[in-house]
């Protein structure tokens, strides 16, 4: 069954560790992901895009096909399905499929506008036992279309959305979704640290986990970032074993063109990526 975000980043954030946030795409992605938290013992959350629940044919098809997975895969660990940036409509829609976690993404509203919103979805998921995730300051990159400029948030601002009520807050901190440029500053560690001394308990979350070294990435969980966000890095280690399982000529040899065959190197390469992160996040074990 799938659970509320809230337990699992509660109990990372305490505990010093981060729960990782995968991206779905599809039934591969969806079961390599599940495989690797089952296998490792490991909390995980499920994220699906609005690009990604249409590509999917709709929410009510990925809550289907991820309730069917947790039965027939005898998925004992903690799983929580996040609508990733949803907008205002789409939080409604996720609700009503039957996602389990929620995030709103307001930051492109005036701060006002993003308050009002958030606290009208905080009433309706904590009535519905879902968690909801809030955002100050737009993550750079590109994320179904939408450009952000990698602003670093408003402490203030965070406050101010944290006490809405919500259940994990993603901050801009100079991150940004897909691959990081030469020229990357890094993440500003001193926003971090001013954000979690005003938000105290409350998990945040770090979006654009995709190349972030592993010296930032622990830096960040011990300034209190408890949920990971990674899915450009599943789609490059995706890519790159079934290029290669083509380039050798293996989809010629017998049945090598059948779907099963050729996109089981990639479904390897993603659950082995996700076993990566688990480890460097420190989620191994806790579930
Ligand atoms: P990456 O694609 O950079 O890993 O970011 C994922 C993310 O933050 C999803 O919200």
């Amino acid at each position: 069954m799938l659970v509320s975000a809230k337990e699992m980043l509660d109990k990372a954030k305490a505990g010093h560790y981060a729960v990782g946030q995968f991206n779905i795409n599809n039934l591969e992605w969806t079961k390599s992901i599940l495989l690797a938290a089952e296998e490792k013992k490991s909390p995980v959350i499920l994220g699906v895009s609005e690009g990604a629940g249409k590509y999917m044919t709709g929410y009510k098809t990925v809550v289907g096909m991820v309730n069917g997975m947790l039965e027939e895969l005898n998925i004992t660990v903690p799983v929580a399905l996040h609508l990733d940036h949803g907008g205002y409509e789409a939080c409604y829609k996720c609700i009503e499929a039957g996602f389990s976690s929620i995030m709103f993404d307001g930051s492109h509203y005036p701060i006002e506008e993003n308050v009002a919103k958030t606290k009208e979805l905080v009433a309706v998921c904590k009535e519905k036992g879902l968690s909801l995730e809030a955002e100050v300051g737009s993550i750079g990159g590109e994320e179904d279309g939408v450009i952000g400029t990698g602003e670093v948030a408003d402490p203030n601002e965070c406050k101010m959305i944290a006490d809405l009520g919500v259940d994990m807050l993603a901050a801009g901190i100079g991150n940004i979704h897909g691959k990081y440029p030469a020229n990357w500053k890094g993440l500003s560690f001193e926003t971090l640290e001013a954000i979690q001394k005003l938000t105290g308990e409350m998990p945040l979350v770090l979006h654009g986990g995709t190349g972030i070294n592993e010296e930032m990435i622990k830096k960040a969980i011990n300034l209190g970032v408890a949920k990971i966000n990674v899915n450009t890095e599943c789609q490059i280690t995706f890519a790159e074993a079934t290029r290669k399982y083509i380039e050798e000529g293996k989809d010629l040899q017998g049945k090598g063109f059948d779907p099963r065959k050729l996109l089981a190197p990639g479904s390897e390469a993603i659950k082995q990526t996700v076993i990566e992160k688990m480890e460097l996040f420190g989620s191994v074990g806790k579930a």
